[in-house]
């Protein structure tokens, strides 16, 4: 099944301990069930010949820190901590690969919006997950969301808060509503942005183009991964605004998240993307990314933290 489903057995990691998921409660009057107050991280850990492996680690760990620094909130354990967490949380676990939630949050200490005086919370919670997007292999139909993504300087998009998840419903509720799989937001001038959860990249004429940081995307660490890789192919990456048409004449599309990895996008609004199927360069970038996640190729810039 598609999306993200725990078995309900899984062991969450809660303030430093290793708990039951049953007994991983807050109380309902926390700062964040009211007002949004958290940060969290989505990560993968991938089985490989050497046994599991978080991809990307210290990048994941370091944005959920990052993300608590823009919005003041202090955090009573630290980044290594953190790391540790995730590793502790596949190893006692069991995952072969998993993914991974790491969340920080606002308890409760009074229901004012000034969050002063509220615990931080810290969570590492995982679950086995195959594709994030039905369909994924064969490449995915989306519209273009009539919900546009948050202005600059009103909901800051570089930190991964909860918050700005009402957005995200917002576009992948009015996708699965109409029929598609997701839907592409634009941002408040009207370029290309990102899906309710992914970061999206348009091939055209054997170049690589996506929304640049200032675009109100989350600056994901996927998005990181793959810019990385098509340089490495000898692939011209541009980032730069990007028309909304654009996407009705690209020769590929594709979606990248730590969920969604690399989705290719076959149909927008119902137009045929260039042959309708996964392109060339979308299918050599993503056995590329495999082959460093699954351990085949060598792990060159060390995105690998083996768990044993
Ligand atoms: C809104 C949004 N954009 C982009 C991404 C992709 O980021 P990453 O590759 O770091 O998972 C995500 C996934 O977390 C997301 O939620």
């Amino acid at each position: 099944m598609a999306g993200i489903n725990f078995r309900g057995d899984e062991k969450i990691w809660f303030d430093g301990k290793l708990i039951p998921f049953d007994e991983a409660k807050v109380h309902v009057l926390a700062h964040v069930i009211h007002y949004g107050s958290s940060i969290f991280e989505g990560a993968r850990c991938y089985s490989t010949p050497k046994g599991p492996a978080i991809f990307r680690l210290e990048q994941h760990s370091k944005r959920i820190f990052n993300g608590c620094k823009i919005y003041r909130i202090d955090i009573p354990f630290t980044e290594k901590d953190v790391e540790q967490a995730m590793i502790d949380v596949v190893r006692e676990n069991g995952f072969q690969s998993a993914y991974l939630r790491p969340i920080i949050f606002r308890g409760y200490g009074g229901l004012g919006v000034n969050p002063a005086g509220c615990p931080t919370h810290v969570v590492v919670a995982g679950c086995e997950m195959g594709d994030y997007l039905a369909g994924a292999a064969n490449g995915v139909n989306v519209q273009v969301s009539t919900w546009t993504r948050m202005a600059p300087n009103t909901f800051p998009a570089m930190a991964k808060s909860g918050a700005n998840y009402m957005n995200s419903q917002l576009i992948k509720m009015e996708a699965l509503g109409n029929g598609f799989v997701e839907g592409i937001a634009l941002d408040v001038f009207g370029y290309v942005c990102e899906g309710s959860g992914e970061n999206i990249f348009l091939v055209h004429d054997g170049k690589l183009y996506t929304p640049p940081m200032g675009a109100s995307i989350l600056v994901g660490i996927t998005r990181d991964s793959i810019i990385t890789l098509a340089k490495d192919n000898g692939l011209e990456v541009i980032e730069r605004n990007i028309a909304r048409e654009e996407l009705y004449i690209a020769d590929e599309v594709f979606f990248t998240g730590s969920a969604a990895e690399v989705t290719p996008i076959v149909t927008i609004d119902r137009i045929q993307v260039g042959k309708g199927k996964p392109g060339p360069i979308t299918s050599l970038l993503k056995e590329k990314f495999f082959n460093i996640i699954e351990g085949r190729a060598d792990d060159k810039w060390a995105w690998l933290t083996y768990i044993h």
